[in-house]
């Protein structure tokens, strides 16, 4: 990617991302998402100084959301959130997303199930016309080997645990209906989490492009 591309590219994350800062009221629970697109919401969000009660979906994330000033704490006592913002690796036109990229899939999907709306935030490469391998997986410590008997395609990633203890490892098996693949996932009992979110999960999705940001709602609640 030449400079310009990767520059681009840039400032339509920062364009995404203050535009999802710009939904998030005062007095909101809030999840904050993992990534290079996260990483210019946290200051749009500060910028706000609204008074919010937020929970981190990566010790990095929670690591900068303090350093601005932005109030984390462990997510143990809320049982909802209002809002949660993050980024996404693919975004099909149905609203499937592949997520985990950074390693944040099972805090990620945990944090989005709970909230009462997720927000997607990417520049204009990521939309994909169909989702494709490979799919972050996390996986337990546990019969590690067993369940990668289970998975052929899994690579195990060069990589520290998950702050879960999980192992993390992408799925390069080439898959039509993502649905299908889920269930395929779900049947295994070592794997903790994949990376395929479902447009149930997803309420809106903010894409900046060259023209501007476009707001997609994909969601079915
Ligand atoms: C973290 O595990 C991921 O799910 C990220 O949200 C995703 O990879 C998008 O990251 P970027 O914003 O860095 O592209």
């Amino acid at each position: 990617m030449t400079t310009a591309a990767g520059n681009e590219i840039e400032q339509q994350k920062r364009a995404a991302a203050e535009a999802a800062a710009q939904l998030v009221e005062d007095g909101a629970r809030v999840g904050l998402g993992t990534g290079t697109t996260v990483a210019y919401l946290l200051p749009a969000l500060a910028a706000r100084r609204l008074r919010l009660r937020c929970v981190a979906t990566s010790p990095r994330t929670e690591a900068i959301a303090r350093e601005l000033g932005l109030a984390v704490e462990p997510f143990t006592a809320l049982d909802e959130l209002d809002i949660a913002i993050d980024g996404a690796d693919q975004i099909a036109p149905d609203g499937w997303l592949v997520k985990g990229g950074g390693g944040a899939h099972l805090r990620e999907k945990i944090v989005a199930a709970a909230a009462r709306r997720f927000v997607v935030i990417a520049s204009a490469d990521k939309p994909v016309a169909r989702l494709r391998p490979p799919v972050p997986l996390e996986l337990a410590a546990f019969g590690l080997a067993a369940t990668l008997r289970e998975l052929a395609d899994a690579r195990l990633r060069e990589a520290a645990s998950s702050p879960d203890g999980g192992v993390l490892a992408d799925l390069h098996t080439s898959f039509e209906a993502p649905q299908e693949l889920v269930a395929r996932l779900d049947a295994i009992p070592g794997v903790l989490a994949h990376g395929l979110f479902p447009p149930a999960l997803v309420t809106d999705v903010l894409i900046a492009g060259p023209a501007g940001v476009e707001h997609r709602r994909p969601g079915l609640h």
